[in-house]
């Protein structure tokens, strides 16, 4: 069957393997517990579901969502970046409702991008930034994020001469759970429009945020070549739902909603409500699942460095990301791991180049779980048994 080079470039996924090995080790009678995946364990707010359940009952929500159905989510997603981060924007030009954050920049980058343009983009990232790009035909063109730099990337290397189109980030970080400061944000964008480069900042975990620690949008330094993707899957724990916003730039929103006129709806009326109703939660609602997380990574960060493992404290988001000392090859471990103790890490090797030598752990099981899951891992070899002797 002929399949184009689009589809032919987007890179296959490693999970194929982890899901394998999970398999295995239920064959073998093991409990699996699953650190693998980023989907929130925790149930959206109750007001978030009744207004669901009651948009069902509704026949004014079965028809097909028209823009201008999408009001009254637009004006939330407004309202809740100017309380929460003092960003005005027109909810009618500078929003646009999102089937998630990675049908937005699927879309975003096929509105930007012509074949064969430079897609800046973080390495390590959540991986279907490179398929995105692919499906684009773009060329994605890795910054590297080191821990000595706080896995911030270095504008300054690089080279003079290249015009990217866009450049691509996502703070609070997966899979690095790093955080970037308002002054970052001020930088990247005066870096970007110096270049004539779109920003672009995915921000799903902007209130998975612990302790005083606030994430800041890229919006602050402007919406002027600046979109900012914004979901409700981690911050209300909707993933299922299937919906997001992207904002900023009022022409690159026209643009965005002209390709994806071409190829989808906006999401069903009802989720629209209930994502509408979600943002206009007092914040306190969304503190409970972020202290949901925090206790989780209070509990597993010690018990990682009890192993010898080296892991920062995050501030935000939903994982650990650990270097593990004479890890080579991270697939490997992970594979090793789930099959041996049940538990299945992801290999930090799936998120890039610059991701070998660390796993990371999606914090998405109750405390102690996580403390099980670090006894368990103790007794699985870092190097494979094929570099022990015989
Ligand atoms: C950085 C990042 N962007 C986007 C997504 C997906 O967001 P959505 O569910 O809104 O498509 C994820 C999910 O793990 C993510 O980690």
């Amino acid at each position: 069957m002929w399949v184009s080079r689009r589809a032919a470039a987007v890179p296959g996924s490693v999970f194929s393997l982890m899901d394998a090995a999970k398999s295995r080790a239920r064959a073998r009678g093991l409990e699996v517990i699953d650190l693998s995946i980023g989907s929130s364990d925790l149930n959206p707010p109750d007001a978030v579901l009744e207004a669901l359940r009651d948009a069902t009952r509704d026949p004014g929500t079965y028809r097909y969502p028209l823009f201008s159905h999408t009001a009254p989510l637009r004006e939330a997603a407004a309202a809740y970046l100017g309380r929460r981060f003092g960003v005005t924007v027109d909810a009618a030009s500078e929003v646009l409702p999102l089937i998630g954050a990675q049908e937005g920049l699927a879309h975003l980058l096929l509105a930007v991008t012509d074949p064969g343009d430079a897609v800046l983009l973080p390495d390590p990232c959540y991986p279907p930034y490179l398929g995105a790009v692919a499906v684009a035909g773009a060329q994605a063109v890795p910054l590297p994020l080191l821990p000595e730099r706080g896995f911030l990337p270095d504008l300054d290397a690089v080279p003079e001469g290249m015009r990217p189109r866009v450049l691509l980030l996502n703070y609070p970080n997966n899979p690095t759970s790093a955080v970037a400061d308002v002054a970052f944000f001020h930088r990247a964008a005066a870096w970007c429009r110096a270049r004539g480069v779109l920003l672009v900042h995915d921000h799903p975990y902007a209130e998975l945020t612990f302790g005083e620690y606030r994430a800041p949008s890229a919006l602050e330094a402007g919406l002027d070549g600046v979109i900012e993707l914004h979901s409700l899957s981690k911050t209300h724990h909707m993933g299922g739902f299937r919906v997001g916003f992207a904002v900023g730039d009022a022409g690159v929103i026209a643009a965005l909603a002209r390709v994806k006129g071409a190829v989808d709806f906006h999401p069903y009326l009802g989720i629209q409500r209930a994502a509408a109703l979600a943002l206009g939660l007092p914040d306190a609602v969304g503190r409970v699942g972020a202290a949901a997380f925090e206790a989780r990574r209070d509990a597993l960060v010690p018990a990682l460095r009890e192993l010898g493992w080296e892991v920062q404290t995050p501030q935000a988001s939903m994982y650990a990301w650990a270097r593990v000392p004479g890890l080579t090859d991270s697939v490997a471990f992970a594979v090793r791991a789930a099959e041996e103790t049940g538990v299945a890490v992801s290999p930090g090797r799936a998120f890039g180049e610059r991701g070998e030598g660390f796993v990371r752990f999606a914090l998405v099981q109750p405390p102690e779980v996580l403390r099980e899951a670090a006894r368990r891992l103790a007794g699985v070899a870092v190097a494979g048994r094929e570099a022990q002797p015989r």
